[in-house]
């Protein structure tokens, strides 16, 4: 037998069709689990499949928005159909509507924490379920530095990752019963579609404050996933992983 670490597991990441959710998905499936990838761009999920399938993993693509509990229902249903089993869910879906606080809309405020707050309970308690049943599983929130020590500009954003981090540590207490872990990432600045939108002078003052120097890619905060996921972890829940480079200690 193939002997790889995740080999049996299923796992679900949302958000997963590009980025970090694509670096964590590629490597889980690396490591031998059948992964189902979330996402609301039919294409963009087909392609991510395809480059998962090429490194030799199972792969599922389901589209569905993370913010809509009819469609995070389905993936998770479509999931146990097709795989019997669900042992490692990441909550990774994400975005931002960035503004100054005296400016920002109702709407930008609703919108981030739909998507990244509501959206990671939907897919939690959906997973959990199916987790208590067979008495394990591994959950794993990607949250984010401004969860922690915030950022201006993103009250939203830092006020829904902060909740994903109380999430995290609520679960935790609740489902240790079951044997399900459930834990957070909290990734400082990485290179993905998210912050290739950041203006560069805003991107330079931010990696200014790196101790580490360099910005961040998917697959540093997607090793950090794979460890939570693997059996190595068996002692670990409720805690916040910082993948920063330093940024904030
Ligand atoms: P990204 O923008 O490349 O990827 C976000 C993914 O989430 C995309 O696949 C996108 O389609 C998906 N997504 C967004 N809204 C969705 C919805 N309603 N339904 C389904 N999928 C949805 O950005 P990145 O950087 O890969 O972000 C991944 C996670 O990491 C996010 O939760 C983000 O908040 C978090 N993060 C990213 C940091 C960075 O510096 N890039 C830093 C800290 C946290």
């Amino acid at each position: 037998m193939g002997g790889k670490p995740l080999a049996g597991r299923v796992a679900i990441v949302t958000g997963g069709s590009r980025g970090i959710g694509l670096a964590v998905a590629s490597l889980l499936a690396e490591d031998g689990a059948a992964v189902v990838v979330s996402g609301r761009d039919a294409g963009r999920l087909a392609r991510a499949s395809n480059e998962i399938e090429a490194l030799g993993g199972t792969v599922l693509g389901v589209v569905a928005d993370a913010a809509s509990r009819a469609d995070v229902d389905r993936l998770v249903d479509t999931a146990k159909e097709r795989f019997s089993r669900i042992d490692i869910l990441v909550n990774n879906a994400g975005m931002t509507r960035d503004g100054l606080l005296l400016r920002m809309k109702d709407a930008d405020w609703d919108e981030v924490l739909q998507v990244n707050l509501r959206g990671a309970f939907l897919a939690l308690r959906a997973v959990a379920k199916a987790m208590v049943r067979q008495k394990s599983g591994r959950i794993i929130n990607i949250a984010s530095t401004a969860g922690a020590m915030g950022n201006a500009g993103q009250v939203n954003y830092a006020a829904a990752k902060a909740g994903l981090i109380g999430m995290t540590k609520a679960a935790a207490r609740e489902l240790a019963h079951w044997g399900i872990l459930v834990n957070a990432v909290a990734p400082g600045l990485i290179d993905t579609d998210m912050t290739a939108v950041v203006p560069a002078e805003a991107r330079e003052t931010l990696l200014a404050q790196v101790p580490l120097k360099r910005i961040g890619t998917g697959r540093d905060v997607a090793e950090m996933v794979r460890f939570l996921a693997g059996d190595g972890a068996a002692y670990v829940t409720g805690q916040v992983f910082h993948v920063n480079g330093g940024l904030y200690m």
